[in-house]
């Protein structure tokens, strides 16, 4: 079980809170690296400053998003607020990614931000694995992208000239004003800044070996990583990982966090985020994908219970009707699939008033399953389907199982190349709760279509 971060008293020895922005700036001529700082001022002496390797969860005040996103200190001071309490002031380097980070990026100077921090572990101290003795560094420190924070973060708590530092960035640099490496060693993807190529074109396997490093430490993008595990470990070198797993709580507490480990699934936020190598286990890459000849189109094609769809991607029951009326505004031959609205056996009118109510992230109907019937599908609408090119879906609907049978048997007669069944209707023999709601009524419904078509089915479910 975890300890909980508090004293003797039962005070939590984290900040959370608000705080202001003081610094929020694009850094190293990138579109998208910015440094933020802020400072947060302690109520009691034994909170926590932070620790080379630790993180915090930095939210915006003004947010759509629900969770502080996961950053690490990238440097930090611990110095003393006005009224003589302990204050901490923290930078951050973070790259604009997505919602979370996007909102950061653009706080303005005395804007307020939520902080919970420091959490997790922090980079292991070296001094029980170097000798100290030797005349070149026995550390050796690796950062790729903003991957780079946290290692930068590690080097400047070292003497200056005690370790090599190597940086790998696609374009230009960044973060290392306070990296004093006694070997800096920067790549770049296009050559803006010093070897042209990724890592493994200055941090070859011959050079680390001859280095005698005696324990290196790396954060970056995960191919970077294995490659430096994979060096480390065949030298035998000592080597820390700090992972990145999108997270939710940063405690311990929500178990959203886990990554792969030889030893099972471990909490990125609380068992790590820095890992010894040899714990870890990284995916092999996928093989590479040979290039596209000009004028090559990329097979996107899935098989799907046997059918088979030139993409995957099919316009799903209710929302293209069957299929004519987005013709002309949307290349619908193109589709890997169509499902027609759902159809019943017998033509329902569907429900009066209001039908839809747009909401954050779509809308909610209410049509009552309008359709002409199964009959008038095959006969006039299905026809149309089937000349449109994608793989045609039946949707089919009922109320009594006898309704679903007889429909299925129609379809079945049919050239439609699936049918998915809609178990969302209600059972009007069961007090109108839909068919799907039950694990015994679904099977029910299923396994009696299942029977009479021996064409694919799928099920729907809601
Ligand atoms: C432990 C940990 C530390 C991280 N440190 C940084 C960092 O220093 N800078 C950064 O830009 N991203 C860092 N990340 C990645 C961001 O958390 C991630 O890009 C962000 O959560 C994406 O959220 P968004 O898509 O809503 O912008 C870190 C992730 C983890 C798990
Ligand atoms: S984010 Fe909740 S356990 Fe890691």
């Amino acid at each position: 079980m975890d300890a909980p971060e508090i004293d003797e008293n039962g005070k939590g020895l984290l900040f959370y809170g608000d705080t202001t922005v003081e610094k929020c700036q694009l850094v190293g001529g990138q579109p998208n690296v910015y440094l933020l700082q802020t400072s947060t001022v302690l109520e009691r002496e034994n909170q926590l400053s932070p620790q080379a390797g630790q993180f915090y969860l930095l939210r915006s005040k003004r947010t759509g998003v629900n969770y502080g996103r996961p950053i690490s200190v990238y440097h930090s001071e611990t110095g003393r607020a006005e009224d003589g309490k302990k204050k901490v002031t923290v930078q951050f380097m973070m790259l604009e990614k997505g919602r979370g980070t996007q909102e950061l990026a653009h706080l303005n100077i005395g804007e307020k931000m939520t902080v919970t921090g420091p959490l997790g572990t922090p980079w292991p101290r070296p001094d029980s694995f170097i000798t100290g003795n030797s005349k070149s560094p026995e550390i050796c420190i690796v950062g790729g992208g903003i991957g780079v924070a946290p290692v930068a973060n590690l080097a400047s708590t070292f003497p200056d000239g005690s370790y090599d530092f190597f940086a790998c960035f696609k374009s230009g640099c960044y973060g290392l004003e306070h990296v004093k490496a006694s070997t800096l060693e920067i790549t770049t993807d296009d050559g803006t800044v010093g070897t042209k190529g990724m890592l493994p074109a200055v941090f070859t396997k011959e050079r680390v070996r001859k280095a005698g490093y005696k324990v290196i430490y790396a954060c970056g993008p995960a191919p970077a990583l294995s490659y430096v595990k994979t060096v480390a470990e065949e030298l035998g070198i000592r080597c820390y990982i700090s992972m990145e797993h999108r997270m939710l709580c940063g405690l311990g507490a929500c178990l959203g966090c886990t990554i792969e480990t030889k030893s099972g699934l471990k909490r990125c936020c609380k068992d790590g985020p820095v890992f010894d190598s040899r714990e870890l286990e990284f995916p092999k890459p996928a093989p590479r994908r040979k290039p596209l000849e000009a004028n090559e189109e990329p097979d996107l094609s899935v098989d799907i219970a046997g059918v088979h769809f030139k993409n995957p991607t099919i316009a799903s029951a209710g929302t293209f009707a069957f299929g004519q009326n987005f013709r002309g505004l949307s290349d619908v031959g193109e589709w890997g699939g169509i499902c027609s609205k759902g159809c019943t056996l017998e033509p329902r009118e569907g429900n009066h008033g209001e039908r839809c109510l747009e909401v954050a992230g779509g809308n909610m109907n209410s049509i009552g399953l309008q359709n002409p019937g199964v009959p008038y599908f095959i006969r006039e609408l299905l026809p149309g389907m089937l000349g449109l090119g994608p793989v045609v879906i039946a949707n089919l609907a009922g109320s009594d199982i006898e309704s679903y049978v007889e429909g299925a048997k129609l379809l079945d007669k049919t050239d439609c190349d699936m049918i998915e069944l809609n178990i969302s209707c209600p059972n009007v023999k069961a007090a109108g709760l839909a068919w799907g709601l039950s694990a015994e009524t679904a099977y029910y419904c299923v396994s009696a279509v299942r029977v009479v078509t021996k064409k694919p089915l799928m099920v729907k479910l809601s």
